[in-house]
């Protein structure tokens, strides 16, 4: 039986691509804070699924991650769901830091465990949610589209590295554009949103195949098209919400 470990399980993207995990019989650790969300998904498939609490942007988070991959009796592929995010228009100090703590320090602490597991163990899979907010800055939620940046650029970088160090670590980075998950229930209105469950099937069709980087939908890649387009000197002018 093939075995994932889901970081960010206990809702949206992180908690959909679980159940088709489940259904295409893989054993699975999951982790996020909210225990009884665990337990619920556990719940589903005792003998298939095994939890743990786990807060990113705690320090012992690396160490937690590693015993829950003992309690699965190992992993063949992580994926990384665990972000926040948020419109700040007034650049509200506390939140731009917290989308830095879990989207930027988290994701390298947790990426980081993840890479030396499967560099020790002679190979894996990394798979990252990051964003279609990473293509460019988004005066909107300067934070949130800065470290989904840096998440590309970090999975660029760790997948060079794996080459250099002869690793064999597959990467894939979804980039979804609007997804209707507790993230954006912020009571605003937001166009082409897609279905958890839907972005969910994409990642997992994308890690079957080994693909690189996925934008979710056609839509967006038209539009991340449009957006790479646009010179410095436009973009500025541009009221890009996110
Ligand atoms: N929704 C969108 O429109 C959208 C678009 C593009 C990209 N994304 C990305 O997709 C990923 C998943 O988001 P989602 O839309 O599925 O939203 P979600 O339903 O809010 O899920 C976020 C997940 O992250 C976990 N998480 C948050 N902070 C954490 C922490 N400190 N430690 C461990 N886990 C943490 C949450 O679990 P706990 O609360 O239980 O810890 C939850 O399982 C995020 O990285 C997000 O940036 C979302």
């Amino acid at each position: 039986m093939r075995k994932a470990v889901i970081v960010g399980a206990t809702s949206g993207i992180g908690y959909e691509s679980a159940l088709i995990l489940l259904k295409n019989g893989w054993e699975l650790g999951i982790a996020g804070r909210r225990l009884e969300k665990l337990q619920e998904l556990k719940a589903l498939a005792p003998q298939q699924v095994h939890i743990r609490v786990i807060d990113v942007r705690d320090q012992a988070a690396a160490k937690e991650l590693s015993a829950l991959i003992d309690e699965l009796g190992g992993m063949d592929l992580y994926i990384h769901s665990s972000g926040i995010g948020c419109q700040n228009v007034i650049l509200n100090s506390a939140i731009e830091l917290d989308a830095v703590s879990t989207n930027v320090e988290g994701f390298v602490r947790m990426i980081d465990a993840a890479f030396s597991y499967f560099a020790k163990k002679g190979g894996g899979h990394i798979c990252a949610i990051s964003s279609i907010a990473g293509t460019r800055g988004l005066g909107a939620a300067a934070a949130y589209s800065a470290s989904k940046r840096f998440q590309n650029t970090y999975l660029d970088a760790l997948e060079q590295l794996s080459h250099i160090r002869g690793c064999s670590i597959s990467f894939t980075d979804i980039r979804p554009g609007f997804v209707d998950t507790a993230f954006l229930h912020d009571g605003k209105k937001y166009p082409m949103l897609m279905s958890a469950s839907f972005v969910a099937q994409k990642l997992v069709e994308a890690v079957e195949k080994k693909k690189r980087t996925v934008i979710v939908d056609w839509r967006y890649r038209l539009l991340v098209f449009f957006w790479r387009l646009v010179p410095q000197c436009l973009w500025k002018l541009l009221p890009v919400r996110n």
